[in-house]
Formats: structure tokens, C-alpha cells, sequence
């Protein structure tokens, strides 16, 4: 049973509480907060203060998206920010391993994702050292992207190597994701899917929620 975190990147950002409250449903797990910097993706999103507003308006559990340079740099305002998840990019950091192991030390669910053109192997010597890996399936830095589909390889990858090492980790799909694609996510073996466009680009939320979940099923 796959769960839904919808990104409000695609949100009304002068209205995000009341955005929030239209996702706070059954089979959504979670809310994804895309942070951008500007350097490592082309886009400049929000920061840690938006991160701790939210934090008091919502009780989904924040499942925050770092997409910058040098994350070890900031991780400690997102975690005090109110992050329940905490996700930085492999080819973000010279020291993946060290950053996983601090975030956890924190009580906060490490995660570490994988642009589309990033193997798997980059995280070969990380298993075990981090609660989710989120595949990237568009090149990040802006919501309403097309789905690059050859990317659903690598998360076949990763369930496979899951099943064979008999490790315990999430896996988590992001980008382009619709109700037309949802399925092959889900068969290739997505567990946690974020959707931006498709749910807050969506006159009805609710009901595009509702059809994720029909249709990934
Ligand atoms: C892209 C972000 C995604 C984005 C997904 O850089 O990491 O989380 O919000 O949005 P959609 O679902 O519109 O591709
Ligand atoms: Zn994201």
C-alpha cells in the first residue's frame, strides 16, 4: 500500500495554511516542503521560517526536501524548524554518510536523494545509515515537470537490492508524477510518491487525491 506526500510547491503560497488543510486526508502521509537555494537547482523556493510556520498549522508529519549546496551547512535550521523528515541530495555533499548519521542523531528520519542522471551505486556504501532514499524523477528545481521515465529503472533497482539485503528503508519517488504515470511508480516500486501539480494544480485537491490513490492502487 503506497502513501501520497503532496508537495506544496504547486500550493498558493499566500494561502498555504488553508492549501494544507484541503491534503490533511486519508492515504496522505505526509507533507513535502521542496527547499531550493538557487545554486544547486536553478530556483530559489523558501526557507526554514516557512518550514516553522507550517510546523504549527499542520500535524502531518513534514517531510522536508533540501535541495542546496553544501546541506550539512543547514540542516540544523530545518531540524529546528520542525522537520520530521529530513532529505538532502548525494551529489550535495562530500560527506553524505557523516550528515545521514547526524540528522538521525537528532531524531529526524535521514533521507538522501538521487538526481535522474545519479546511480545507485553512489549510495552503495550508505545502506543502512538512512530511513528513505528519494529518487529524483525529473531534474529538480521546478514543480509540473515531465516524468523522465527511464529513471522508474532505478527504483526497481532499489527494491530489488531492499529485498535481497533485507534492509529498512522508504522509498520514495519525486517529479512529474500523474494519474496517468502513478501506476508504473507504483509497480516499479515507489512506496511514499510526492505529487505537486497534480494535487494543488488540481481544482479539487481532494478528489485528485482520491484518483492518485484509485489509480496507483
Ligand atoms: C522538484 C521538486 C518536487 C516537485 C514535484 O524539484 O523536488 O518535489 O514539487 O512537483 P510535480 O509533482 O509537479 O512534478
Ligand atoms: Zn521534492
Amino acid at each position: 500500500m503506497f502513501k501520497l506526500s503532496p508537495s506544496i510547491l504547486s500550493a498558493n503560497f499566500s494561502n498555504l495554511g488553508e492549501d494544507i488543510k484541503k491534503v490533511e486526508v486519508k492515504g496522505v502521509d505526509c507533507l513535502h516542503i521542496d527547499v531550493m537555494d538557487g545554486h544547486f537547482v536553478p530556483n530559489i523556493t523558501i526557507g526554514a521560517p516557512v518550514v516553522k510556520s507550517i510546523k504549527k498549522t499542520t500535524k502531518l508529519p513534514l517531510d522536508v526536501h533540501i535541495m542546496v549546496k553544501e546541506p550539512e551547512k543547514f540542516v540544523d535550521q530545518f531540524i529546528e524548524a520542525g522537520a520530521d523528515m529530513l532529505t538532502f541530495h548525494v551529489e550535495a555533499t562530500k560527506h553524505p554518510e557523516r550528515l545521514l548519521r547526524y540528522i538521525q542523531s537528532k531524531g529526524v528520519k535521514a533521507g538522501i536523494s538521487l538526481n535522474p542522471a545519479t546511480d545507485i551505486s553512489t549510495i552503495k556504501f550508505l545502506y543502512g545509515a538512512f530511513d528513505l532514499v528519494l529518487v529524483m524523477t525529473v531534474n529538480p528545481g521546478f514543480g509540473g515537470q515531465k516524468l523522465i521515465s527511464s529513471v522508474l529503472d532505478k527504483v526497481k533497482e532499489l527494491k530489488k537490492i531492499k529485498q535481497e539485503k533485507k534492509l529498512d528503508f522508504i522509498i520514495e519517488l519525486d517529479g512529474g508524477v500523474n494519474e496517468e504515470n502513478i501506476k508504473s511508480c507504483t509497480d516499479a516500486g515507489a512506496e511514499l510518491i510526492v505529487a505537486g501539480n497534480a494535487i494543488f494544480g488540481s481544482a479539487d485537491p481532494l478528489k485528485a487525491i482520491q484518483n492518485l490513490l484509485a489509480k496507483g492502487a
